[in-house]
């Protein structure tokens, strides 16, 4: 049932390119984006003022990263949650919000809650669920499913990384009825998508290296995540993959947010993971590592082919290939993805289920 993989969360990792293809392919036609059943027309997609993206744990970080994409994209303002502080928070929200609820279950209580909370507001509810015929699916006004076929692994990986696909077409749907972007630019969009799967396959083929580089820190205490921006969203969804299955402490900061207080943690040999995809923030970032590095971090970046200023800042550097500003978080969490994965391995964890945690968390 693994296919000779030694774990699920192996063997979905490997999955990625099928999965984020086959949520891609049926919604591309030439050079347009179309979602039939997001059952909105142009007029009423024009008319959404606001959107709410509300989900728990990875879903929650699809939704981060999503708001810096539907934002730069389509111009629309953007709110993200996590569904069980959203749901008792009084949420201002009306017909002119579109909610959209990320799972990959469908029943997660706290998003299921949310979801009817938005609905008895008066706002439209687009579920973005990868269990077809689940709950979230079932009340939605409208389902756009992830194809990511059955996760097993507790770790979500290859959903992760369709609910992104998922919000890139939205938010390019969005982008183009909304006259927010060119014709070339979306065909761009589309070509650069078209390109994600093999990247991603690129990038799971380097696991030797990352398993090697994982092994020097099997005993690590404290690991941290610094990003800006979309970089800032793959740090948060990064840490909890570490976390999630190893049992390491780790955490993830806006990296500007660092000297307000978290700096003062680091230590001789502390591990920063440092993820910078956004040119225009590879200064802030940069002086950002040489900060921690002076205080004795080892610094691990993630980074796009072709900054080779970051050698300069960094201990170890993962390069993931070209793809435009939006999108790269999908090629960014590759590695991470595996480093987690191999310090689980290397720790002797039971990595498909973890302690303490359930795939699906149908209790609040
Ligand atoms: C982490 C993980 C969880 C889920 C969260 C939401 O790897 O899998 O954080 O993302 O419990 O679950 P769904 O997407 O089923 O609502």
């Amino acid at each position: 049932e693994k296919g000779g993989y030694e774990h699920f969360m192996l063997k979905e990792m490997y999955e990625q390119p099928k999965a984020v293809t086959d949520t891609f392919s049926p919604r591309i036609k030439g050079n347009d984006i179309v979602i039939e059943e997001l059952g909105m027309t142009d007029e009423e997609i024009r008319a959404i003022r606001k959107i709410m993206i509300v989900a728990c744990g990875s879903a929650y970080h699809a939704g981060v990263t999503s708001k810096y994409v539907f934002e730069g994209m389509a111009r629309i303002p953007v709110e993200v949650d996590v569904a069980s502080e959203y749901r008792y928070r009084d949420p201002i929200i009306d017909e002119g919000t579109l909610v959209v609820i990320i799972s990959q279950s469908g029943e997660t209580a706290d998003s299921l809650a949310a979801l009817r909370e938005s609905k008895a507001r008066g706002a439209r509810v687009l579920g973005i669920v990868n269990v077809v015929g689940s709950s979230i699916a079932r009340e939605a006004d409208n389902v756009m499913y992830t194809w990511a076929g059955p996760e097993i692994a507790v770790a979500t990986t290859k959903a992760y990384s369709c609910q992104l696909i998922a919000m890139y077409l939205l938010a390019m749907k969005f982008a183009k009825v909304r006259g927010q972007v060119t014709e070339n630019e979306m065909k761009r969009y589309i070509e650069d998508m078209k390109r994600l799967p093999d990247q991603i396959e690129l990038l799971l083929n380097n696991q030797n290296r990352i398993q090697k580089f994982a092994n020097r820190y099997l005993a690590a205490r404290d690991v941290f995540f610094i990003g800006r921006g979309i970089d800032y969203a793959i740090s948060m969804e990064g840490s909890l993959k570490l976390k999630e299955i190893s049992y390491i402490h780790s955490e993830a900061y806006a990296a500007g947010e660092l000297k307000h207080g978290t700096i003062s943690l680091i230590e001789e040999g502390t591990l920063v993971a440092a993820v910078l995809t956004q040119e225009d923030l590879y200064k802030k970032m940069i002086s950002n590592m040489v900060e921690v590095r002076t205080r004795g971090a080892f610094v691990l970046a993630v980074t796009n082919e072709g900054n080779d200023e970051v050698e300069r800042a960094a201990d170890y550097v993962i390069y993931i290939p070209e793809t435009n500003q939006y999108f790269t978080n999908s090629l960014a969490i590759i590695p991470l993805q595996l480093f987690g994965y191999y310090i689980s391995v290397g720790r002797g964890c039971d990595v498909d289920k973890p302690r303490n945690l359930a795939k699906s968390v149908t209790v609040e």
